[in-house]
This record gives structure tokens, C-alpha cells and sequence, in this order.
């Protein structure tokens, strides 16, 4: 049975919430607005990256292999996301909760947002259509947020596959440049990681949607 009263109580209240960053997670239906235009822009950042980084990688692998790529990897990542991050106004990098670059941990909400995407991937959701954006409160300043997952693909599971998996000598080599890594084991269709994208925003802009929150009863 429905208990209207406080149903009613919830829907008076409702407005007072509004402004407010606890503010549930929507459903994505026909009444939510157009999402803001910085959406658009951190996913367009989001989405140019990779196609790039795995060109120099594919690159890379052709020329002397997959151990060696390796080091390109190593050296061409962070400096292609310095570059994005200056060319677009955004930070840019990206995290795992299965890191082989210890600086590539995710802070807190980035972790709830990749244990989310991995949720929903094992839920059927297409891995490569997991995005979520946010605008969070940290330290009083409003920080727009947006993570876009990075499915792993065939070409990933030469680095970052199972053990058998794994390219010839890039065990060796991985062992030697990353002692605490923990990217390798992964299969196809697996969320690797994600593009993680902010930035400072008004305050005004409080709402978050993902596709994850189709998911939730
Ligand atoms: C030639 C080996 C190689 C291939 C192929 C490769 N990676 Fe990586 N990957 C690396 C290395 C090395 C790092 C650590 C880079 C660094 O130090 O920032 C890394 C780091 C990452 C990270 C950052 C998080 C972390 O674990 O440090 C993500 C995300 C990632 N790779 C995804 C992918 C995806 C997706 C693919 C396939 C499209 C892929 N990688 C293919 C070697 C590779």
C-alpha cells in the first residue's frame, strides 16, 4: 500500500532539495534537460584521446614489439594527456581500480564511478557507452566531473591480458618499469579503466546522470 502522506511530504520537500549536492541520482527520462554544454566538451576531450594514444601504441608495436611499446606507453601517455589538459582547459588522465601506474589510482569518486561502470558492464551495458558527470563540492570549490570508461579491446591484451597473454617479453620488461603492477588479466569487453576529466564550474550546476542509474531499480 502506497503511504500518500508521506509521499506528499516528500514532494513538498523536493524543491528545498534542489539545490542541494546530495541530491539523489536521476532517471534519465523525457523531463531531464539538455545536459549543459560542458558535457559535451569533457566528452569530446574524452573521446579524442584514446583513438590517438592507440595509433602511437599499434605504431609502436609494428615497428619493435610490444616490450618495447612498452616504454612508448610509458613516455607518450602522460605527455598526450599534459597536452589535451593544456589544450582544452580540462584535467586530463586517466585511473584503474587495477593500476599499473601507482599514479594512476582514482580518488574516491572516481571509484565509485569505475565500480559502477563495472557493474553495469557485467550487467550487459555496451562498456564503451559507460560515462558519468557530475558537479561535486571539494575543498568549496564546485568541480565538474566527468569519467568515460575505457573498455579493453584485442590490441590491450598483449599488456594487459592474462599471463599466457601477454606479448614476448613484456612480463619481463613490466616487471622491471612497474613492480607493483596490477593491469595485467584482463579479457576483452572488461572496463580497463577510464578517462577522467575536471574542471572548476559554477555551483549552479548541481545534477549528475549516468548511464549506470538505468541499471538501478
Ligand atoms: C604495449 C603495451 C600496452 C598496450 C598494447 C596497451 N597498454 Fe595500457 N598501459 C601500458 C603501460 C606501460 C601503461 C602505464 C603507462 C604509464 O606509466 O602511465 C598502461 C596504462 C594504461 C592505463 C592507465 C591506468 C593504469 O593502469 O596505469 C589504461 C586505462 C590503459 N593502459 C588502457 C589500455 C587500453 C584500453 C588498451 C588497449 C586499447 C591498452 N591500454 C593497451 C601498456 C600497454
Amino acid at each position: 500500500m502506497m503511504n500518500t502522506p508521506s509521499l506528499l511530504l516528500a514532494a513538498a520537500l523536493l524543491p528545498l532539495l534542489g539545490g542541494c549536492d546530495t541530491l539523489a541520482p536521476e532517471k534519465i527520462t523525457a523531463a531531464t534537460p539538455p545536459e549543459p554544454a560542458w558535457v559535451r566538451e569533457a566528452r569530446a576531450s574524452a573521446t579524442a584521446l584514446p583513438p590517438k594514444l592507440m595509433a602511437v601504441l599499434s605504431t609502436a608495436i609494428q615497428a619493435s614489439g610490444p616490450a618495447d611499446a612498452i616504454d612508448v606507453c610509458k613516455e607518450a601517455a602522460p605527455r598526450m594527456a599534459q597536452a589535451a589538459s593544456a589544450q582544452s582547459g580540462w584535467q586530463i588522465r586517466r585511473v584503474s581500480l587495477g593500476n599499473r601506474n601507482p599514479k594512476a589510482s582514482p580518488d574516491a569518486w572516481e571509484r565509485r564511478a569505475l565500480e559502477a561502470f563495472d557493474r553495469s558492464q557485467k550487467a550487459g551495458v555496451a562498456p564503451a557507452k559507460l560515462e558519468h558527470w557530475e558537479v561535486v563540492t571539494e575543498n568549496g570549490q564546485a568541480m565538474r566531473r566527468y569519467m568515460r570508461a575505457l573498455p579493453t579491446q584485442p590490441l590491450c591484451i598483449q599488456c594487459h591480458g592474462t599471463a599466457d597473454q601477454l606479448g614476448a617479453g613484456v612480463a619481463q620488461r613490466l616487471q622491471q618499469l612497474y613492480p607493483q603492477d596490477r593491469a595485467t588479466g584482463y579479457a576483452v569487453g572488461q572496463i580497463r579503466g577510464a578517462m577522467t576529466l575536471q574542471q572548476p564550474g559554477p555551483l549552479d550546476e548541481t545534477r549528475r546522470q549516468t548511464v549506470n542509474e538505468l541499471l538501478k531499480p
